[in-house]
């Protein structure tokens, strides 16, 4: 976990102490729960209005705008020190798992922080300060979900070779009994003399 976090702050680019920033002030307290509800809703009003890349807006198509607001208010509030809403509702966020049935490409989680930032910067009263701390945390938290939906495919790839080999290896080493039993190595063609 730790060395994902690692890996997330080196791609991001953002430090974990800055990504964690958000913890040392109270952002809950700061900006309220309203800034909040402000927020997601910009944020989802431009993702469903998204006819520039309409393929992004397409990944959203089986989920309720007014759902997935809330959705995304009571985690942010809940990670941004107010109260734990959205596990009350709907228990641990995991968010890695519950993104895994969405193509969570590099390209769409660009375009994700691409309209995170237009709605912080179209939602009044978050300031500027404020708005530094929840971007680097998005950025670092996005490339967190995103990691793992990414290197599935290479891991899968070093498994696979890996298993090829060590099937290799084990046919030679079976070869090389073989031999040791019989006194010489038994080929297909021979094998009906
Ligand atoms: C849910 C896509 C990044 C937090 C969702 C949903 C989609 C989605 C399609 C389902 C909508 C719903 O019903 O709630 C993406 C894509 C991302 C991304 C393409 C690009 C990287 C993030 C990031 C965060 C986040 C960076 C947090 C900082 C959430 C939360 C939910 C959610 C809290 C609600 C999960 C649930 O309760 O099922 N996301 N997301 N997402 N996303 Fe993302």
């Amino acid at each position: 976990e730790l060395s994902l976090q690692e890996k997330a702050s080196e791609w991001s680019g953002v430090d974990s102490a800055d990504a964690f920033a958000i913890d040392n002030t109270n952002l809950f307290q700061k900006l309220g729960l309203q800034t909040f509800i402000n927020l997601s809703t910009n944020f989802y009003n431009r993702v469903y209005d998204d006819d520039e890349e309409e393929w992004f807006r397409s990944i959203f198509v089986n989920s309720k705008k007014e759902e997935a607001i809330q959705n995304q208010y009571e985690f942010f509030v809940q990670r941004m020190g107010g109260p734990p809403l959205y596990s009350q509702r709907k228990g641990h966020p995991a968010l890695i798992g519950r993104h895994r049935p969405f193509p969570v490409t590099h390209q769409a989680a660009e375009r994700w922080l691409y309209h995170m930032q237009k709605a912080l910067d179209s939602t009044p009263d978050i300031d500027e300060d404020s708005k530094i701390k929840m971007n680097n945390f998005f950025r670092h938290e996005f490339h967190q979900i995103t990691l793992p939906i990414l290197i599935k495919p290479i891991l899968n790839e070093i498994v696979y070779t890996f298993l090829l080999f060590r099937h290799t290896a084990f046919f030679l080493v079976a070869g090389d009994e073989l031999k040791n039993q019989n006194g010489r190595v038994p080929c297909k063609h021979g094998a009906s003399k």
